[in-house]
């Protein structure tokens, strides 16, 4: 069944419009700099580079060493000079479909260059923190645009995160100004931003300032001297003149962007301007085959990298139409997206496997009853896909006409890392190979290579433009978490199978990561929100299969004395956790228990209880405590 190939029609590849993929991908191979050099060439300087790769320190790579650049500017300003100046650069339409919003790159630039001023009216200055908190509106583009334009470094929290998840980040960055909205809309129901971002402040010295941008118009407590209406800023003089463009160094911080990984606090993962902007401009342009004729329609949250790489910088440096909904893919109905795609002809739809699979639920009837002719290529990202979903996407929304482009890659790696293009066959379920220039492999706990169609942990051999430069403020962290445990190697935390055709299949992570319906969580978060309820005393999160949502999250509850195991405070607790946390995270399932196997010296043992909750084999118990 692995075996299976789907080869590209001779008319997907017709359409294509790049033509030289061996060329490229041969050239990646004998001389990556040079390849990559050629790339940036095609980008915007102020001055060009000293060195393509300075990797004479690592594992802190540096791309780019010595040019001059800001990548606001090729996303925006390049394009004024062109034809392009005139063409849309974003689309948006709100959930509720009553309003629609249109923006030319010419457009774009007023926004970014008027939200960019009023930025800057706040005291924040190059290298400064600004968090930004909102839902999917276009001021969310703006201010990401406008804080790269003036140098500043934007911290995205996703609107779904809730107090705990808010201040934890706006604390660890010292952020002086916080951007966010009155509110914003979920299936219908408001969710109150401004007031989490209010309890968040409480213990937020560093926070001079937020900037709330209309969106719901209910009532919300201003705070006189820290809040301010957007609109109202807008009004003044001084957001409406020009605004000078920062150049940067190539390696100066474009932003940082908070993920889980094994323990502790969430990790601030710091992307620049020069080499981040290569890479995503790059992947984008040969995996996604982007050009002026498409509609692109990335279904990802600005709050995550996917909406950061392929929703405003990716699509804008290569002067796309993008377009933007807010809300997600079955309110009102489950035809919601499908209409979306027949309204606005998008051409390149990229999505995630958990939306597929509840999408493909409901029955074809709801994306029959539209026309899905504008499609030309689909795209999957955020967990593994199974072939029963991709077959589906493939059938159903993509008339067997539109290859699918699987992309494995993470927060930490900025852009795409293993994925197919348009021209490759593709077996459903694997990303088929490494991007351009990139190697992969497939190790032991050793570090040694494994065997074909043999399970391993998956390492990246090859540096690449877009690679996290670091773990902001902690740079040991950053060497101990990714390049320690092989050495010359990035680990990704990935288990992964390479069959005999040589194409990749990811497992799953090997960590305490949770990933549910494609969101990247922690177990230490789920605790940490769980710990702070006066009934816990202790308790361990997993994840465990679900059919929709990829994982589901389970814990065990250990409860101080004085309380009892019922139904009304697991219901309680559950909620607690969406309060705290936020409700992507919400439990969907707690469970009480007595005691947590422990290893002798004290650490959960949650591989132990997952077993357990699967009715799997328990595995060596020998550290086991008594
Ligand atoms: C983890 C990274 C970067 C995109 C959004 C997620 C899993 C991501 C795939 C894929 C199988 C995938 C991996 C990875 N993952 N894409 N196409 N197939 N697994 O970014 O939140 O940093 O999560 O997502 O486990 O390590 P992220």
């Amino acid at each position: 069944m692995e075996g299976e190939f789907y080869y590209p029609s001779q008319d997907a590849i017709a359409q294509t419009y790049v033509r030289d993929w061996e060329a490229l991908a041969e050239s990646a191979r004998n001389d990556l700099q040079g390849f990559w050099a050629e790339r940036a060439n095609e980008l915007f300087w102020f001055k060009k580079w000293d060195k393509v790769l300075d990797d004479s320190n690592k594992p802190f790579f540096q791309w780019f060493t010595g040019a001059k650049v800001n990548i606001a500017y090729n996303c925006v300003d390049v394009h004024l000079q062109t034809f392009r100046k005139n063409k849309l650069a974003l689309i948006w339409e709100a959930e509720d479909g009553k309003s629609e919003r249109a923006f030319s790159y010419y457009a774009l630039n007023r926004e970014v260059t008027r939200m960019a001023n009023i930025i800057k009216s706040m005291g924040v200055s190059k290298g400064d923190r600004v968090t930004i908190y909102m839902g999917r509106v276009p001021e969310i583009v703006f201010a990401m645009l406008a804080c790269a334009k003036i140098g500043a470094i934007h911290s995205v929290v996703f609107g779904g995160f809730s107090v705990d998840a808010l201040q934890g980040r706006i604390a660890d960055s010292e952020s002086k100004l916080v951007i966010t909205s009155d509110g914003s809309m979920q299936n219908g129901k408001l969710v109150e931003l401004k007031r989490i971002v209010d309890e968040s402040l409480r213990h937020c010295p560093t926070v001079e300032n937020v900037i709330v941008v209309k969106r719901t118009n209910h009532d919300i407590p201003m705070e006189g001297g820290r809040d301010h209406w957007y609109h109202d800023l807008c009004a003044l003089p001084i957001a409406n003149g020009k605004c000078a463009t920062e150049v940067m160094d190539a390696e100066d911080p474009l932003f940082i962007l908070y993920t889980s990984g094994s323990t502790g606090k969430p990790k601030a993962i710091l992307h620049t301007h020069g080499g981040y902007m290569v890479g995503t401009y790059t992947t984008l342009k040969y995996v996604f085959d982007i050009n002026d004729e498409d509609r692109f329609w990335c279904t990802a949250d600005p709050g995550w990298i996917t909406g950061h790489s392929y929703l405003v910088y990716g699509p804008m440096l290569n002067g796309a139409t993008t377009f933007m909904f807010e809300g997600g893919p079955a309110y009102p109905y489950p035809n919601r997206w499908w209409q979306l795609i027949e309204r606005f002809g998008v051409s390149i739809f990229y999505t995630a496997p958990t939306a597929i699979r509840a999408l493909m639920r409901f029955g074809d009837a709801w994306p029959n009853k539209h026309d899905l002719s504008s499609l030309r290529l689909l795209g999957s990202v955020g967990e593994p896909i199974n072939p029963e979903a991709w077959k589906w996407f493939h059938r159903v929304i993509g008339k067997e006409r539109c290859p699918i482009m699987d992309t494995w890659w993470q927060t930490e790696t900025g852009m795409f890392m293993i994925t197919p293009t348009p021209v490759v066959p593709l077996k459903p379920g694997s990303g088929t190979r490494p991007f351009f220039g990139q190697e992969a492999e497939i190790v032991d706990e050793e570090g040694n290579p494994v065997p074909d169609e043999q399970e391993g942990y998956l390492v990246l051999k090859n540096p690449w433009p877009a690679m996290m430069r670091g773990i902001y403020g902690d740079p040991e962290r950053y060497v101990r978490t990714y390049w320690n445990k092989y050495p010359g190697k990035y680990m990704t935390g990935d288990s992964a199978r390479r069959d005999k055709d040589g194409y990749y299949w990811i497992i799953g992570r090997v960590d305490d990561v949770i990933k549910v319906s494609g969101h990247r969580l922690g177990t230490a978060e789920v605790e940490s929100a769980l710990i702070t309820h006066p009934a816990v005393a202790e308790s361990a999160a997993i994840g465990l299969p679900h059919e929709i949502k990829g994982q589901a999250i389970m814990c065990f509850v250990q409860l101080k004395p004085g309380f009892g195991p019922t139904e009304e405070l697991s219901e309680e607790l559950r909620k607690h956790v969406a309060t705290h946390l936020g409700p992507i995270a919400r439990p969907d399932e707690i469970k009480f228990i007595d005691k947590l196997p422990k290893t002798r010296s004290g650490k959960i043992m949650r591989r132990v209880l997952k077993a357990r909750a699967q009715g799997l084999p328990e595995g060596d118990l020998s550290t086991l405590e008594e």
